[in-house]
């Protein structure tokens, strides 16, 4: 006896256990056909085959011999629930409706976003990334005085947020955890941080006050914006499959210098439609340089060492990888729309 052949036994009866009890059209039939099914001596054949095994697949062996009685159970329950409904039904004067549609089984399954930021760190896990988390509850310093904001620059703008008192606010980017992770290791490093951030944003098609965003950094002796543009090129190329990329100039006040990557519209190709507002691109991420003064508040030394970072929103991401109208739909949490995309 092999392993193989044990399978195959267990496999055998299964489709044995199906036929033998889809033959059975009356409740005596059905007792019958469950004794035999099931019996002890069926049991005991199988555990003296299992005996017959070497001692190394044995467990395997009683792992098949566990998923064969969890069938059988399962077949012998729903047949007994079919003999119980059709008595129940006929004593009711009816006869069994067998239009009714069976009830759904549902699967728990990864949300799209979800998905979206798993393939994105692999990508980068690949290349040699880690991952690096932070709070969401975050310090004004973490959030914006480490990361170069002046007081009141107008930049804060479009980060305004919920304050929570003494001091604490909702993140309004992952980029502090650029901060906390250079202030507890050492350069060089290279990491990513997903995670969420808050908003004063309308909640509309393109904007959600909570949203997922992921952060990376890569901090080294001589690292340079060709690194950056390389890495992040790669990683386009990765996930979006041939694509051609370009980067604008930008403006973060915890980077300089800034940019913008964008990819060629996956609805039209570069033509030009209304998702890419005739442009034929579409932003992916903000990115850039490093602004020494960031290193500095962190501790690193700005004279020995330089750093790229970058940031990137996975669910606008997913909504250019499912073709999606509306970033609503992805924080909506409606059943509908995510059984069809989830995996
Ligand atoms: N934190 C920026 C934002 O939320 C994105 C970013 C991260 C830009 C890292 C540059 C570098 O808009």
């Amino acid at each position: 006896m092999t392993i193989v052949e044990f399978r195959e036994r267990a496999e055998n009866h299964k489709r044995a256990a199906s036929v033998a009890l889809s033959g059975a059209l009356d409740e005596a039939s059905f007792e019958a056909a469950k004794t035999s099914v099931w019996s002890r001596s069926v049991q005991q054949s199988f555990s003296k085959l299992l005996g017959e095994l070497p001692i190394t697949e044995r467990p395997e062996a009683g792992r098949v011999f566990n998923d064969l009685r969890a069938h059988i159970d399962a077949l012998l329950a729903e047949a007994s629930i079919y003999f119980a409904v059709s008595e129940g039904a006929s004593q009711a004067g009816r006869s069994l409706d067998l239009t009714m549609p069976a009830r759904e089984r549902w699967r728990g399954a990864k949300h799209p976003v979800t998905l979206v930021i798993d393939e994105i760190v692999a990508i980068f896990r690949e290349i040699g990334f880690t991952v690096a988390l932070g709070p969401e509850s975050e310090s004004e310093w973490y959030n914006f005085s480490a990361l170069n904001f002046p007081p009141d620059h107008p930049a804060m703008d479009m980060h305004d947020t919920l304050y929570l008192g003494e001091g604490a606010l909702l993140r309004t980017h992952t980029s502090p955890v650029q901060v906390r992770t250079l202030q507890r290791h050492a350069p060089p490093l290279r990491i990513l941080a997903p995670g969420t951030g808050f908003r004063r944003d309308p909640f509309d098609a393109s904007h959600a006050p909570a949203f997922a965003q992921i952060e990376g950094l890569a901090v080294d002796e001589g690292t340079s914006f060709v690194a950056l543009k390389a890495t992040l090129t790669h990683f386009a190329q990765k996930f979006f499959g041939k694509t051609r990329t370009r980067f604008r100039p930008s403006y973060f006040p915890f980077t300089e210098p800034s940019a913008e990557m964008d990819v060629e519209c996956r609805l039209c190709g570069g033509v030009g439609c209304s998702a890419c507002k005739g442009t034929g691109w579409m932003e992916i991420l903000g990115s850039g340089m490093v602004h020494p003064s960031v290193l500095e508040a962190a501790g690193v030394d700005s004279e020995r060492y330089t750093g790229w970072a970058f940031g990137m929103g996975p669910a606008r991401i997913a909504m250019l990888r499912y073709g999606l109208p509306d970033i609503r739909l992805l924080y909506d949490s409606d059943v509908r729309f995510l059984a069809q995309v989830a995996e």
